[in-house]
């Protein structure tokens, strides 16, 4: 079952839908912990350096929903904000990525309903990124209900272009000089340079361990 908060006023309805994806959060975090648990634990090795999450704002929801010709209500927002729930994965390694994304499609209570592949694909500004939207089933007292979370996996070095890149983003206004922007795509280019000479680098270590 979709979600739909129950509440009457608009005001429980918004605590309502916060509850809810915030539960999304909890469970798609506690998987993730899951999982790099059981990885460390089988292969010596953690797959994900670190883990941040976020509720968007609801002024941030607002502006998403007028910027794509919505108005603002509740049904609105769960229908067509798919980023109300987000969670950030961090990995060392390029590898790491496919192995995550992997880990995540086989979960049987998760639902996949959409990918975005930057990282294959990188968007012309340079910004690499694995994408994918899912569903969780959360149990409330009364119904179980599919909340989306969007799930972005990418590198450390990828996450430091993505934000200093966003920054920028925001200090122009989306109005960014051509210089800087031609600038981020270089330094994007140097990002995927350095994982993959990291990646190699650490596969060559991986191989004189195997030795020993
Ligand atoms: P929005 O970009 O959020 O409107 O959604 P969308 O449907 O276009 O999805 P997309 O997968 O393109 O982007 C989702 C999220 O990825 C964004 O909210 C950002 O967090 C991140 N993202 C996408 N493109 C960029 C980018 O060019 N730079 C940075 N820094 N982040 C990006
Ligand atoms: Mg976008």
């Amino acid at each position: 079952m979709e979600f739909w908060p129950s509440a009457n006023s608009e005001v429980d309805k918004w605590k309502e839908v916060q509850l809810v994806y915030q539960s999304a959060l909890k469970e798609i975090g506690t998987k993730l912990e899951i999982l790099n648990d059981e990885f460390q634990h089988v292969h010596k090795y953690n797959p994900i350096e670190h883990i941040k999450s976020r509720i968007k704002t609801s002024e941030s929801i607002v502006k998403k929903l007028k910027r794509n010709g919505y108005d603002s209500t509740i049904e609105n927002m769960i229908e067509h904000v798919n980023d109300i729930a987000g969670i950030r994965v961090i990995c060392s390694f390029t590898s790491d990525i496919e192995q995550i994304a992997k880990m995540i499609e086989r979960q049987s209570d998760l639902k996949v309903i959409g990918i975005k592949d930057y990282f294959t694909n990188p968007k012309p500004n340079g910004y690499q990124s694995y994408h994918m939207l899912v569903t969780v089933p959360i149990n409330l007292s009364d119904r179980i209900v599919d909340t989306k979370v969007e799930i972005q996996i990418r590198t450390v070095a990828m996450d430091f272009w993505a934000s200093l890149e966003h920054k920028i983003h925001y200090k122009f206004e989306g109005e960014t000089p051509e210089t800087i922007e031609r600038e981020l795509m270089e330094c994007a280019r140097m990002v995927s340079e350095l994982d993959a000479k990291m990646l190699s680098l650490n596969n060559e270590v991986r191989k004189i361990e195997e030795q020993d």
